[in-house]
């Protein structure tokens, strides 16, 4: 949530920092906002809405200099408007800042300090606060600052007494400092500078960075510090030729579940983590909790009692950790800070399952399994939760001892990919208001992970409700008015999903069957039942970003929602 970049070097800073903003947009599209150093002092853009909205409004600026910071935002205190924006300052514009993460003891601070605020963001008290410190040098005076803060912080601050530098403080929200021969760039996501350098710092909890033209400084609460560098990992060149980035990255999951296969090589040392546990937990949010129902599924062989969570939930819930308790986070983003929290009280052995190489989970976590699905930044989770579910496979073949099957999952799903047309009942889809996802076993599994997508981006009511609880309840709200999409891909439950339809029919709703036999509307290709659940989303998936891009909508930034959900 909210994306930092910023720039020093001999180039101009002003395109590189859009270009930066464009690629973090992924974390918030609420605002956008720039600073830059330049010859008549640090000059301040912002604009409500996208980054394209800042972009045109900087068309009409003359911003130039080689020093910057710059902001997208996905609101947490305070209406998502120009005022609002980052960058913030002090009253006397001594001190701008942007920053990623929430101060959430800012309304003390404001009235303890006496500070005078202009907007009703909780960073701009960040800037007050160390515009008044007694200290002479401007990283004392942010030391000190921080120290009175409570809660997370990414912090890139540009001082108009040093306009050639920026520093850095981070607490929680990832930060990244690249360097290349001539620029340094800052970033929340290394993936953003990816393409100019090949060495990258990661700063770690209560770090700070002073940065100026060619020279970066590491300094902990006391002292100046060493930190190594990381490379990038190899990657493959993911394609894309599509409009939006969520049609790309539905294309891109044959090749996602090759590449995560291939790298699941280097993990097979995991086997022996799972020696001796009692039980397991499976912890994570959205999508990627989806991934864990089936993963208790596909662990269910170990005759361990295996227990499911939504993070958000599992932190406040009390649970009987042993040191042969295994605790599993999944997250593709390895940032969602509902789940950091929970690896935290876990005493225990810890596991992450993540899409992001050095991401804050996998510094968390004790073990971690990567996988290879390449940068996903559409909102909804598409090919991270193909490879979520492919890890779990990947992980039951070889706690077996079993050779996993993918090959023909791999070729089935890109045929199938390349042959679904979904458009003309996107269309109809479209039409209604209310969508209800249905289904037995691992199908109701799909069921929820379908309704959640649909939701997500079409802004359609959708549920999930497992088939036969329908008629204890859910059954009520059936009307001609509702859609219900019916998936059945298990042979023995094909005549109880038949009557099921049946009895939605009988009370005037419509019913849509996706499945692999003759009379689907959706049919989907025969697959063993294990590797189902992987090629089973994928027309939902279709659907629903069909469904949205019909209704008028940009699948790839749907309101009030971020990526990377970096507060609790
Ligand atoms: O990065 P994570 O996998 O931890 O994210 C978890 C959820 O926020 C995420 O899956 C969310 O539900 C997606 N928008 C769903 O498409």
């Amino acid at each position: 949530m909210c994306g930092i970049f910023g720039y020093v070097g001999k180039k101009e800073a002003k395109p590189l920092l859009i270009e930066g903003l464009e690629n973090l947009e992924y974390r918030g599209y609420d605002s956008a906002g720039i600073a830059i150093s330049t010859n008549k002092g640090i000059k301040i853009v912002k604009r409500a809405g996208k980054v394209e909205e800042l972009k045109k409004a900087l068309k009409e600026e003359n911003i130039d200099g080689s020093v910057g910071i710059a902001h997208t935002r996905w609101a947490t205190h305070g209406l998502p408007s120009e005022l609002n924006a980052h960058p913030h300052t002090d009253v006397l514009k001594s001190v701008t800042l942007v920053h990623n993460g929430i101060i959430e003891n800012y309304l003390e601070l404001k009235n303890e300090f006496n500070l005078k605020t202009q907007t009703e963001s909780d960073t701009e008290i960040i800037a007050g606060l160390i515009a008044i410190m007694p200290e002479k040098n401007n990283l004392e005076k942010l030391k000190s600052v921080v120290k009175l803060l409570k809660g997370s912080y990414a912090l890139a601050i540009i001082f108009s007494n040093e306009p050639e530098c920026i520093y850095l403080a981070k607490k929680e929200s990832p930060l990244m400092v690249g360097k290349s021969e001539d620029d340094i760039f800052i970033s929340s996501d290394a993936n953003a500078f990816k393409k100019y350098c090949s060495d990258f710092y990661i700063l770690k909890n209560n770090e700070f960075a002073k940065i100026k033209y060619n020279n970066i400084e590491f300094f902990n609460k006391n002292k100046k510090i060493n930190k190594k560098t990381n490379k990038f990992l190899n990657t493959f060149a993911f394609e894309n030729k599509n409009k939006y980035l969520m049609q790309d990255e539905i294309a891109q999951t044959p090749d996602a579940l090759k590449e995560t296969a291939i790298f699941f090589e280097n993990f097979k040392d995991i086997k022996n983590y799972f020696k001796n546990i009692d039980k397991i937990y499976l912890v994570a949010c959205g999508t990627a909790y989806h991934s864990c129902l089936f993963g208790k599924k596909y662990l269910e062989f170990l005759n361990v009692p295996i227990f499911t969570e939504i993070a958000s939930e599992f932190k406040y819930s009390k649970h009987l950790f042993t040191k042969n308790t295994l605790c599993i986070f999944v997250s593709q983003s390895g940032e969602t800070a509902d789940t950091i929290a929970c690896v935290k009280k876990c005493k225990c052995k810890t596991l992450a399952i993540t899409n992001v190489p050095n991401s804050s989970i996998t510094f968390a976590c004790k073990k971690t399994i990567l996988m290879k699905a390449g940068w996903e930044r559409a909102v909804a989770s598409t090919k991270a939760y193909s490879c979520q579910l492919l890890i779990f496979y990947l992980l039951k073949c070889l706690l077996k001892d079993e050779k996993p099957k993918i090959k023909t999952l791999i070729r089935q799903s890109k045929q199938y990919l390349n042959s679904l047309n979904l458009t003309q009942l996107a269309k109809k889809v479209a039409t209604f208001e209310k969508v209800m996802f249905i289904g037995r076993q691992d199908d109701y599994i799909t069921a929820k992970e379908g309704a959640l997508k649909l939701k997500e981006i079409s802004y359609i009511n959708c549920t999930a409700c497992p088939s036969g609880e329908l008629k204890h309840g859910t059954l009520a709200l059936v009307d001609e008015n509702t859609l219900i999409i019916l998936i059945s891909t298990k042979n023995n439950l094909i005549s109880k999903n038949l009557l099921t339809k049946e009895e939605i029919e009988a009370r005037g709703g419509k019913c849509l069957i996706l499945g692999n036999f003759e009379n689907a509307d959706i049919k989907l290709p025969k697959l063993s039942a294990d590797l189902m659940p992987i090629l089973s989303i994928l027309p939902l998936q279709v659907l629903a970003c069909e469904v949205c891009i019909l209704k008028g909508y940009n699948p790839d930034k749907p309101r009030n929602l971020s990526k990377s959900v970096t507060v609790e």
